[in-house]
């Protein structure tokens, strides 16, 4: 079988993840990666043995690449996939898709315009754990739903807050710390609407600016289904969970601080979706790779797929070259992007106006 040619475009944290992952993936062979930072191009290439650029538009001219993974910050996804796009090279883009809207437009259409596949980076959507619950949901043993939760809570005080940075975020828009609504939330945003089969309608929230002191962030999002999605986030105060609450984690996962945790051990403050529905309720612990489900006759732990993260990136990316070599569309689109940002960014205009935002078609 003839590999397809995987570029990555940004070195940095993520793309550690991707690169463990893409190693599980037989029908691609990473070729190259660009990285501004000359010291740490230097040091993935010699870890992972692959071309390095310092310009990335070199490496799409030279490679002969059929996928570039855009893992750059979100400011500059739209520059970096048009341009992938106009050498004819399909995209697998990071969340958040872009900044704005009219970015994410923009990035869509110019992929439909040159012919190249997008597929749109929802690393969350490929996690065993939530890929079950979907199963679950779909086979309808939690009956309606009714409420979707997240909640991240933690820091150690506004002093020790980090911001992700002007060059994530601009300064002064929607932004703010890798544990918050943005930069993280967005990935709940996509998944309650995967796992509900259903549509945002309206939204109540508040999130944090770049480069500006945190709050805690919030997002309530109507379903058209009736549901409630609820996300609250604050990662400048301090955690109140019990030591009792933690689990043993069979997958790596990002702390509170942003930072990569590896798979195994204690995890104290670990990442859950809690899903309820008429008939039963499911805790999906997601890098744990753990699924519980609550009934009225019994409690139990289901079975999942042991594949934990960074496994997640490998069936991603499997998904999408799978797409490519047969020309389908792909599992998570473009348009999956976009309306994770409109439903984020609408939490802005919500707090601004002090009224509940309708979400509106958005292309
Ligand atoms: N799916 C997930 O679970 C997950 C986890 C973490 C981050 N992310 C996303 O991945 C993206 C990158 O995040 P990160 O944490 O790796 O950030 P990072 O700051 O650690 O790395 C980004 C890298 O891109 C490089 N870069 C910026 N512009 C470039 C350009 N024009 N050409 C080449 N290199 C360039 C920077 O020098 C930096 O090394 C973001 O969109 C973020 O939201 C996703």
């Amino acid at each position: 079988m003839k590999k397809l040619r995987v570029g990555l475009i940004g070195l940095g944290g993520v793309a550690e993840v991707h690169l463990e992952g893409y190693k599980e993936v037989d029908e691609i062979k990473v070729v190259a990666g660009a990285e501004l930072r000359e010291d740490r191009l230097n040091q993935m290439v010699e870890k992972w043995g692959i071309s390095g650029y310092t310009s990335y538009e070199e490496m799409l001219e030279k490679e002969e690449l059929d996928i570039a993974s855009v893992l750059t910050p979100a400011r500059s996804h739209r520059e970096v996939t048009e341009r992938a796009a106009e050498y004819g090279i399909n995209v697998l883009c990071e969340k958040p898709i872009a900044v704005t809207l009219d970015d994410a437009r923009a990035m869509i259409k110019k992929c439909s315009k040159e012919g190249v596949k997008f597929c749109y980076g929802s690393s969350y959507r490929f996690l065993c754990a939530c890929r079950k619950a979907k199963e679950m949901i779909d086979e309808g043993m939690l009956g309606d739903i009714l409420l979707l939760m997240e909640t991240f809570i933690g820091g150690q005080g506004p002093q020790k807050y980090k911001d992700l940075g002007p060059h994530h975020y601009p300064k002064g828009g929607p932004g703010g710390g890798g544990m918050g609504l943005v930069d993280h939330g967005i990935h709940l945003v996509d998944i309650f609407r995967w796992l509900t089969g259903s549509e945002v309608g309206a939204v109540a929230g508040r999130g944090n600016y770049s480069s500006m002191p945190p709050e805690t962030e919030y997002l309530t999002m109507i379903f058209k289904n009736g549901a409630i999605g609820q996300l609250i986030y604050n990662e400048a105060t301090y955690p109140s969970d019990m030591p009792v609450e933690g689990i043993f984690s069979w997958g790596g996962s990002w702390d509170i601080h942003g930072n990569l945790l590896p798979g195994g051990g204690w995890n104290a403050y670990p990442g859950s979706i809690r899903v309820h529905g008429e008939k039963g309720a499911l805790r999906i612990f997601h890098y744990a790779n753990k699924l519980f489900f609550f009934r009225e006759e019994r409690q139990e732990q289901i079975q999942v797929p042991d594949r934990p993260m960074p496994s997640n990136f490998a069936l991603q990316m499997e998904s999408f070259a799978k797409c490519v070599m047969k020309d389908d569309e792909p599992e998570v689109t473009g348009i999956d992007g976009l309306k994770a940002l409109q439903v984020v960014l609408a939490a802005y205009e919500s707090f601004e106006t002090q009224k509940i935002v309708p979400i509106k078609p958005v292309l």
